[in-house]
């Protein structure tokens, strides 16, 4: 992570039982060990509770009733949006444009910013490390204009290998497309460094930022990038919600991605004239339950401390590091940890990852396992799948240590079998 997006003011070590007390889920003996927050978080109380009181005090439809319920619950939707552009620094709120997730958000740019802006010809720039989320859209973009994809690649380390940064860049690169941090490798990009490069070659620039906004700080006014997209269910926000940041000139001329209510000024029979933004974006009755979640995890994840929750996860992800590199047969992808953020996935000779996730969740631990929405960076990596462990807020050393055990367990499990 580059300084810039690395704040420390508000580090103060994590109170791990007290948070873990916010989420019933814990609550088991012996309790579950969830390693797979990169697929999606668990919820506290807290967000569950401002969606209840949604449902239970004053659910109604927003930006439409002349009533009281309505109109509570258009101000907290439009709260929830407040609270998000604090997270992420944004100039103004109407730059917070709610969209599904983080793939809705990067289709919302690929298909609207896209149908203006690149044509036959043009190159778009993408890495090695990327979801699926941000590979497709600018494949079908690619498709419909006769643009071109071109690729960063990565290091044996799984580091971008910043050497092709500048010949990959020219007068003919429209747009460069990067995660923050990996899902697989868990690399922390530096993206600073790509967003300068690629504006000093007139590109601009989209971050997928599901993996990173809900770990540590991450300020779009500091980085100054074009476009940045994130989720909702992998920042102990709800499923269903999630959102896109853009600069304010782009999301102006930018034509609307889906048509229908709440996005218009006026319609006639033959056309019709679009709200201003983030309206324009945000056609027919929104996930306001949800929007609004997704506000209480705001406040949830600022009140922990985005410093102290990335301080927490570096020591689980170097001792998880430390504790599964005595596995023998185990290979473990990515670069070292101090470059990576809570993500570790691995492989082990001889066990399929998919035999590994089940064998761990006889054990209470859930991991995921398979090629984890990048297929490209598995032919990469010479894999078909990996297991994969990620750990938030609520993780502890002692789930790593169960981690670890339960591998050592499944390994004589395995051998037994084939003998
Ligand atoms: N993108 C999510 C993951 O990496 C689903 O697991």
């Amino acid at each position: 992570m580059t300084q810039k997006t690395m704040h420390t003011s508000d580090f103060r070590p994590l109170d791990v039982q007290a948070i873990r007390g916010d989420f019933p889920i814990f609550s088991d003996t012996p309790p579950l060990a969830f390693l797979d927050s990169a697929a999606s978080t668990q919820t506290p109380r807290p967000v569950v509770e401002a969606m209840d009181a949604y449902y239970d005090t004053y659910r109604s439809n927003i930006h439409r009733g002349i009533y009281r319920i309505s109109e509570e619950a258009t101000e907290q939707h439009e709260n929830a949006r407040k609270k998000l552009a604090h997270l992420i620094n944004a100039p103004r709120t109407s730059q917070i444009v709610f969209t599904r997730n983080t793939t809705e958000s990067i289709n919302l740019v690929a298909y609207s910013w896209g149908s203006i802006n690149i044509s036959q010809g043009d190159e778009i720039v993408l890495t090695d490390l990327e979801h699926h989320s941000n590979l497709v859209p600018w494949q079908m973009l690619a498709q419909r204009t006769g643009a071109t994809l071109r690729y960063l690649e990565i290091t044996d380390q799984g580091l971008l290998d910043f050497t092709q940064l500048q010949d990959l860049l020219s007068e003919k690169t429209k747009l460069v497309a990067i995660t923050h941090v990996s899902n697989v490798l868990g690399t922390i990009n530096p993206i600073q460094s790509v967003i300068d490069a690629a504006h000093a070659a007139g590109a601009k620039v989209l971050i997928d930022a599901a993996q990173s906004v809900p770990h540590f700080h991450v300020d779009v006014q500091q980085l100054d990038c074009d476009f940045l997209a994130f989720s909702g269910h992998k920042m102990c926000g709800p499923t269903g919600v999630g959102v896109l940041y853009g600069k304010l000139d782009l999301l102006e001329e930018m034509p609307p991605f889906l048509g229908g209510g709440s996005m218009i000024r006026s319609v006639e029979r033959d056309i019709s004239t679009y709200a201003d933004v983030p309206a324009k974006f945000e056609a027919g009755t929104p996930s306001i339950a949800e929007a609004i979640g997704l506000g209480a995890a705001a406040d949830y994840i600022t009140q922990a401390g985005l410093a102290s929750i990335h301080v927490h996860e570096q020591e689980l992800i170097k001792y998880a590091h430390d504790r599964l590199q005595d596995i023998e047969g185990i290979t473990i992808y990515g670069p070292a940890p101090h470059q990576k953020a809570g993500v570790i996935s691995f492989n082990i000779d001889g066990i399929h990852p998919h035999d590994v996730a089940g064998i761990l969740d006889t054990h209470n631990i859930a991991i995921r396992a398979g090629h984890h929405c990048a297929q490209p960076l598995m032919k990469k990596l010479d894999v078909i799948a990996t297991a994969r462990a990620s750990f938030y807020l609520y993780n502890t050393l002692e789930d790593v240590d169960r981690l670890y055990e339960a591998l050592q367990k499944a390994q004589a499990l395995m051998i037994r079998r084939k003998q």
